[in-house]
């Protein structure tokens, strides 16, 4: 019997061609597995193309509600922006389909998955990580990291082996795409002196060109994840989706990012994530309503080493588990609706309520009529600044 090779398949031209390769090179059958994480392409598509390709066997998965409701929807909790800024989009939907692969390859009885990722990027080690974690016995190949093939070369081996060449392959981008937002690498923008073209962009407006009128969008949270959107109850990938729209439409969530990858190399990266970037800073206002200002300083740490962990591959790692424990804790009270202001490439946050609201206007009013004692003030302020005035009065006697 042939061995049997799981490969993680996108239908573009590499992993196309990797196809091919692979039943040549292990002299092996090849499953293919597509996963729909909402990057709006034609899944049938992609299995005709899987299966005129000669494969074995092809999975189509819909994973896209299992995608929000297991990676976005924690990530939202976690207010997830790797170095700040990016909303970690394509790193979340890496551990989802290494464990589809290893899910598939147990079911067949395949002793290898294989990658189109390549030597230089994150995506390699977040599949091979999660893989090895899930399955340690499990071999995994990463052809395109060894193969030295050139773009040209690629296309040719496509030519010769009948693998049709995508149309959009004279795009001079490499695209990733997911509920959660799109990535846009190569061509011009590895120049990070150069303004993104317009034509790198799809789910967003220019700015320029967005509505000369604002408009106001109101987002529901329940413990921390986003539930109705205009008062309007939805369906969470539904939900996205619709903000994706609406925000984009807009010219919010545009981001441009000098990018630390995992293997050390400094990269320009340009996103587009409209509803990531409005959900994380809806969702990031109503924890300061909510939360203690201990909880938000410490939950910061947390956060930035969870889209860490995230964005490094460890999804897998007990540590994530062990933030994710805490920062579903603190998320027993994130309820409530915010209230944004979308305009011409900005989200502002005009209103906020909560029946966990810590906000007591009689405490914080400047009116005479509050029940805030302003005599305890004064012996706060004393013991406050205690340790600066001693440290203050010793420079003084050391400068003599
Ligand atoms: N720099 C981003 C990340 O590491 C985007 C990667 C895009 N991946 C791709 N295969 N095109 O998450």
């Amino acid at each position: 019997m042939k061995k049997k090779i799981v490969l993680a398949y996108s239908g573009g031209l590499d992993t196309s061609v990797l196809i091919k390769w692979l039943q040549q090179k292990y002299d092996a059958d090849v499953i293919t597995v597509t996963l729909d994480v909402g990057q709006k392409e034609d899944l049938k598509a992609i299995q005709e193309k899987a299966l005129k390709l000669g494969v074995l066997k092809h999975y189509s998965i819909d994973a896209k509600e299992e995608f929000t409701r297991n990676y976005v929807f924690p990530a939202i909790k976690a207010n997830a922006l790797y170095e700040g800024k990016y909303p970690v989009s394509t790193a979340l939907s890496r551990p989802l389909i290494a464990s589809k692969l290893v899910e598939v390859a147990e079911k067949e009885g395949a002793e290898m998955v294989a990658h189109g990722c390549t030597g230089k990027g994150n995506d390699q080690v977040r599949i091979e990580v999660s893989v090895k974690a899930l399955n340690p016995n499990l071999k995994v190949i990463a052809p395109v990291r060894e193969w030295n093939m050139t773009r040209d070369a690629e296309i040719e081996f496509a030519k010769r082996h009948g693998i049709p060449i995508p149309v959009d392959e004279s795009k001079p981008y490499s695209v990733d795409q997911n509920l959660w937002g799109r990535s846009i690498e190569c061509g011009i923008l590895e120049y990070p002196d150069k303004e993104p073209p317009e034509d790198a962009f799809e789910w967003t407006l220019p700015p320029e060109k967005a509505p000369e009128e604002p408009e106001y969008v109101s987002i529901k949270f329940e413990k921390g994840v986003p539930k109705a959107l205009n008062n309007k109850e939805m369906n969470p990938v539904r939900l996205i989706e619709s903000l994706n729209v609406i925000a984009g439409k807009h010219g919010v969530g545009r981001i441009d990012h000098m990018e630390d990858r995992l293997i050390g190399i400094k990269s320009r990266e340009v996103y587009e994530c409209p509803a990531a970037t409005v959900l994380i800073e809806a969702h990031k206002d109503l924890e300061k309503l909510v939360l203690t200002r201990h909880e938000i300083l410490f939950k910061q740490h947390v956060d930035a080493q969870w889209a860490f962990l995230v964005y490094a591959g460890l999804w897998m790692d007990p540590l994530k588990e062990d933030l994710d424990a805490f920062i579903d804790k603190t998320q027993e009270r994130v309820t409530g609706e915010v209230r944004v202001k979308l305009y011409k490439g900005n989200i502002q946050v005009v209103g906020r309520s909560s029946p966990y609201s810590l906000y007591d206007i009689h405490l914080a009013t400047y009116n005479i009529d509050t029940t805030f004692n302003q005599m305890s003030s004064a012996g706060f302020i004393e013991i406050w600044g205690l340790p600066t005035r001693v440290a203050r009065a010793l420079k003084k006697l050391e400068r003599g």
